[in-house]
């Protein structure tokens, strides 16, 4: 028997059906890989019950599993087929689990705050809502918006009580990522690209649920501010990188034995023009444990240099009232919070002038008397 296998000629005809066919295979190709990472890792933004217990199996399995040291599985979301920097980019965003707040593009914020708080810090959540973080507290008519960005935690109520508390507040956002102090710069990582993407901003803060800001001298100093690339905030210098234990970052991650300068995490301010180059440069997958001092590396890698500037009090565990200041860190005692908020709204002339108040330089803390009466 004879078989006859007509080839076709290479007409030009011929030529470009190839093409197309060709074409239409990979994009066809492309297409099923970006929904297979749609379908299996996006999840709902407006959580029902059933899809949240989904979302809660799934970031359990990633937390065993990075307890066990594979920190691979933590990557799991981003693992791609296709590897284009638009679906890594969407991912990022997806690791946001519950998200609730308003966006519209066409609102400029003067400030856009992200807030890093642990999901069990509801009650300095509340504090910053009742005192800094309520709008009525200052004369500023400029926009802008607080965002606290909270985390995982193994235990489902606490969970759902996050969700209770999105849906009240309408500012907080739920990352899938664990609690844990080495996971820190994931979560300033996801929160500032997911701001990027959603926000109109002429700044952005990031700072600690046990900081306070001083918005209406925040929302001056954006506004007078004329440095395009800024990078404000307290600089640190010669901070040690660490070279053994449990978070080590070998020399192949960082080769100084210290950290490049950078701004303290307790208030940081990023004007629009650093921000947008300095997010996209974000590596989710980095080793570096300190949020801070990985942002400050991607800056400088830019050309954007950190500077020191006034009015961001880092370590004023004293609880000193400096007039003008912008960001006061750490605030651990309720009445220190109180004391500040006080002093800054006789100041800016929102409260009546209080003699007792004026002497006062500290927020007398009863614990820092006793520890040096001791
Ligand atoms: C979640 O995990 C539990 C046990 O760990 C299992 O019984 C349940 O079926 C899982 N739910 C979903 C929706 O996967
Ligand atoms: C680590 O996790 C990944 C993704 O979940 C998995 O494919 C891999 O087998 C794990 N490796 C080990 C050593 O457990
Ligand atoms: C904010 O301040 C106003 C005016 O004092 C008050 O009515 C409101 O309850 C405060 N909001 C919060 C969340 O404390
Ligand atoms: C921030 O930068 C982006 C990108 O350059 C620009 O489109 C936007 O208008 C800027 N926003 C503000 C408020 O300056
Ligand atoms: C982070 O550490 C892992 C495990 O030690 C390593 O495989 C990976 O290459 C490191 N990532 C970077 C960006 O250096």
């Amino acid at each position: 028997m004879k078989i006859i296998i007509r080839i076709p000629r290479l007409t030009t005809t011929n030529k470009r059906r190839i093409g197309i066919a060709i074409a239409l295979l990979i994009a066809v190709t492309i297409y099923y890989y970006g929904n297979k990472v749609n379908n299996t890792y996006v999840i709902q933004k407006y959580l029902t019950f059933s899809n949240y217990i989904m979302w809660r199996n799934k970031t359990l399995e990633i937390k065993s599993s990075m307890e066990k040291g594979n920190l691979s599985s933590i990557y799991k979301l981003n693992i791609n087929s296709v590897n284009t920097n638009t679906i890594k980019k969407q991912n990022l965003i997806s690791h946001v689990n519950v998200d609730i707040i308003e966006k519209d593009h066409k609102v400029k914020y003067t400030v856009l705050i992200l807030i890093s708080s642990h999901v069990l810090h509801r009650s300095r959540r509340f504090r910053i809502r009742e005192t800094w973080g309520n709008s009525s507290m200052w004369t500023t008519k400029h926009k802008y918006k607080i965002v606290f960005v909270t985390g995982n935690v193994e235990d489902n109520s606490k969970m759902m009580e996050i969700v209770d508390e999105a849906k009240l507040w309408k500012d907080v956002i739920s990352l899938d990522i664990s609690e844990e102090f080495y996971l820190l710069s994931k979560k300033v990582i996801v929160a500032l690209s997911w701001a990027k993407e959603n926000f109109n901003f002429k700044a952005i803060l990031k700072g600690d649920d046990d900081t306070f800001i001083n918005l209406d001298n925040v929302i001056n100093f954006i506004n007078e501010n004329k440095i395009s690339d800024g990078y404000f905030g307290s600089v640190l210098k010669g901070q040690i990188v660490n070279r053994d234990g449990k978070y080590i970052l070998t020399q192949d991650e960082h080769k100084k034995n210290i950290f490049d300068p950078y701004c303290s995490g307790g208030g940081y301010i990023l004007t629009n023009s650093s921000a947008q180059k300095i997010i996209p440069m974000l590596d989710f997958e980095t080793n570096i444990t300190n949020d801070d001092a990985y942002v400050g590396k991607i800056a400088l890698t830019l050309g954007i240099v950190p500077t020191n500037s006034k009015g961001f009090h880092m370590r004023n565990t004293w609880c000193e009232y400096v007039k003008n200041f912008k960001v006061s860190h750490p605030i651990d005692d309720p009445d220190c919070n109180s004391f500040l908020l006080k002093k800054s709204r006789i100041d800016n002339g929102q409260l009546r002038y209080d003699p007792q108040l004026e002497k006062q330089k500290y927020y007398k803390n009863a614990a820092l008397l006793k520890y040096f009466a001791d």
